[in-house]
C-alpha cells in the first residue's frame, strides 16, 4: 500500500522510457510554473556511485538498505541548475558515467531500494508546487498527483537523440548498437516486476516523435492550468 504524503502541494508527475525528453521538459516546466524539480533518475543514479565507491555488492539487499539509510545526499543549487551532492562533493559528471547508468538500473531494480528511497522523493512535494521526473512517479510515488504525465517517443527518434548527444561530447559509438541497447533496456524496464515503466491509469499520454521541445512544454503547461484551474472552480 503507498501511503499518501499529507502534504498536498500539486504535483506535475513526467514519467517515460530513457531518452523521449524528460529531464530537458522537466526542468522547463519547473521553471515556467515556479515549481520545484525532482529528477529521481539522479537519485537512484547517486545510490549507484555509493554502492560502488563502498563496493557494496548490488544482489545484496541488506547491505543496499543500509547504504539508503546512511546515504548523505542533498540536492544545491548550482552554476548550471541543481547540483547533486553526495558526502558534501558535488557528484554531477560522475552520475552520468556508463558505469552508474549500469548500476543504476540493477539498484533500481531491488525492491528494498525503492521502498526506501519513497521518504527521501516524497520530501521534494512542497509549495507551491512539484515537477517529478522519472518512471514511477505517477504509478507509487505520487500516486495522488493531481496531473500526470507519460512522455513517449519512437524507438527510433530517441536512439537519434542520444548518438547525437554522444557525438557532441565527441563519443563514436554505432547507431545500431544504440538502437538495439534501448530496445532491450525499454523491454527491462517495461516488464521488471518492481515499478515498471507503464503509463499510470489516469495519466495523458504524449508522443514526442513529432513535437519540438517548445510543443511539448506547452501542452504540459495547457494540462496543469486545466486542472488547476479547475481545482480551483470547485
Ligand atoms: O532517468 P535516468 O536514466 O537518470 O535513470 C537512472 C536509472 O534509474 C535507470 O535505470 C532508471 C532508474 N529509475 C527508476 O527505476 N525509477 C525512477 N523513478 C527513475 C529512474
Amino acid at each position: 500500500m503507498t501511503e499518501i504524503s499529507e502534504n498536498k502541494a500539486p504535483v506535475l508527475t513526467i514519467d517515460g522510457p530513457s531518452g523521449a525528453g524528460k529531464g530537458a521538459v522537466s526542468a522547463v516546466v519547473a521553471e515556467r510554473l515556479g515549481w520545484h524539480l525532482l529528477d529521481s533518475g539522479a537519485v537512484y543514479r547517486a545510490v549507484a556511485l555509493a554502492a560502488i565507491d563502498r563496493e557494496v555488492d548490488p544482489g545484496d539487499d541488506d547491505a543496499l538498505t543500509r547504504l539508503c539509510a546512511d546515504l548523505d545526499l542533498t540536492f544545491e543549487p548550482g552554476a548550471d541548475g541543481i547540483s547533486v551532492v553526495l558526502d558534501g562533493r558535488p557528484v554531477d559528471e560522475r552520475l552520468r558515467s556508463e558505469a552508474v547508468s549500469i548500476m543504476a538500473s540493477k539498484v533500481a531494480s531491488r525492491p528494498p531500494v525503492r521502498r526506501a528511497l519513497l521518504g527521501l522523493q516524497r520530501s521534494f512535494r512542497q509549495p507551491p508546487g512539484l515537477v517529478a521526473d522519472g518512471r514511477d512517479m505517477g504509478t507509487v510515488v505520487f500516486e495522488d498527483a493531481p496531473v500526470k504525465v507519460f512522455l513517449d517517443a519512437s524507438v527510433e527518434v530517441r536512439a537519434r537523440r542520444r548518438h547525437k548527444q554522444l557525438k557532441e561530447k565527441g563519443e563514436s559509438v554505432k547507431f545500431s548498437r544504440l538502437f538495439r541497447d534501448l530496445a532491450e533496456r525499454d523491454r527491462r524496464d517495461r516488464d521488471r516486476a518492481v515499478s515498471p515503466t507503464v503509463p499510470a491509469a489516469d495519466a495523458v499520454v504524449i508522443d514526442s516523435t513529432e513535437l519540438t521541445l517548445d510543443e511539448v512544454v506547452g501542452r504540459l503547461l495547457d494540462l496543469v492550468e486545466a486542472r488547476l484551474g479547475r481545482e480551483k472552480e470547485n
